[in-house]
């Protein structure tokens, strides 16, 4: 068995241990690798063009939305085109002004920082990354009390890309900063997925039957790191069974990965359950589910909800969240009479 088919499947879409590894192997290498997102792509495209044909580095972007949809790996296609390095962190690894104070003095001209969960900076950080991203200078402060002074240090030309799966807790001033665009990250379409799912193969060298292909890319959230997980576990499934990877055999597969047909894992379809048994179907609040759950709030709104959202299985009402009609037939209930009128 392979090391990582021991990791709990309700975190298919966060990497961690070997999909860490397998994110990078399968990883994007060019802007004609990543598939999808065109919007984004194309917004990119003409910020790039634009500043090399400037000569300066391009505005800093913001990239948002569901785990496992390609953020880490746009900050990566944008340094390769731009010929710089990029200087990964994260919002909860800056911990002193200090750090960033000394990220920022590192970087060399047309460097990108690439900061993840960028959600997670304190507030005093943010002070110091805004005249960064403003006027590209480092302002330190010296002494204390009234004889403190400020001292402003110019810093090399960069590009600050980062990235978040909250959006939402983003204060107001640092989202502005974001001069080069706040890009939304959207769920792919089952092509999209299948088409990852075979390039994916060609570089694992595993032959995959259409049926196969097309069995993934139905139960892949449609997220590319979880159907990238998915063939993994089928490769590994069929593999021991001596079998092709068919639709028959990736179906079993993934059924044992319990995986159903919409794509939903266990959790997902507990969370429904609970909704619509304990909370007679809603509305309830995200940490009143959560509770119920013996779950984070934040891996139910962050993880759970967008796909079930995109799926039409919940509402978001004022009131919190309702299961809809088609919940309660994937869970094999009956709506209640008055299902209409708790949507609104
Ligand atoms: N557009 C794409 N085309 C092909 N493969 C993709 C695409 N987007 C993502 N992938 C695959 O999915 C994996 C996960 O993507 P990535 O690490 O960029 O997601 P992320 O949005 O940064 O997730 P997180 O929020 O968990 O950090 C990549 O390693 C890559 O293999
Ligand atoms: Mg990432």
């Amino acid at each position: 068995m392979s090391s990582d088919s021991t990791e709990p499947l309700e975190n298919v879409a966060q990497p961690q241990g070997g999909e860490t590894y397998l994110d990078q192997t399968l990883r994007p290498a060019s802007w004609d690798e990543y598939v999808g997102q065109d919007a984004v792509k194309n917004n990119l495209h003409i910020l790039i063009s634009a500043a090399k044909e400037r000569q300066t580095p391009p505005e800093h972007v913001l990239f948002y939305g569901p785990p496992g949809l390609g953020k880490t790996t746009l900050a990566h296609l944008i340094a390769r085109e731009l010929g710089g390095a990029l200087r990964s962190t994260s919002g909860p690894a800056i911990e002193r002004v200090g750090d960033l104070a000394a990220l920022l003095t590192n970087l060399n001209p047309g460097d990108i920082l690439f900061i993840d969960e960028i959600h997670r900076l304190s507030r005093s950080i943010e002070e110091v990354l805004y005249p960064a991203m403003e006027s590209g200078v480092l302002n330190i402060i010296i002494g204390k009390g009234p004889s403190a002074r400020t001292i402003e240090l110019p810093l090399p030309p960069f590009t600050l890309v980062a990235a978040t799966t909250r959006v939402a807790d983003l204060s107001a001033p640092l989202r502005s900063r974001f001069s080069g665009g706040v890009y939304r990250l959207e769920f792919y379409t089952e092509d999209d997925i299948a088409h990852i799912v075979r390039r994916s193969a060609k570089i694992l060298g595993v032959e995959v039957e259409e049926g196969g292909v097309r069995e993934i890319a139905k139960r892949a959230r449609s997220t590319p790191r979880t159907a990238n997980y998915l063939l993994k576990r089928a490769r590994d499934y069929a593999q021991l069974k001596r079998e092709s990877l068919s639709e028959r055999s990736v179906s079993e597969a993934l059924g044992m990965l319990e995986v159903d047909v919409l794509g939903l894992t266990p959790l997902d379809r507990k969370l429904l359950t609970v909704l619509i048994e304990r909370f007679n179907g809603g509305p309830a609040g995200v940490s009143a589910l959560a509770a119920a759950l013996a779950e984070e709030p934040a891996t139910l709104s962050e993880v759970h909800e967008p796909f079930l959202l995109q799926l039409g299985l919940i509402e978001r009402t004022q009131r919190g969240r309702v299961a809809t009609r088609k919940a309660y037939e994937h869970v094999g209930k009956t709506p209640p009479a008055d299902l209409n009128e708790r949507l609104i």
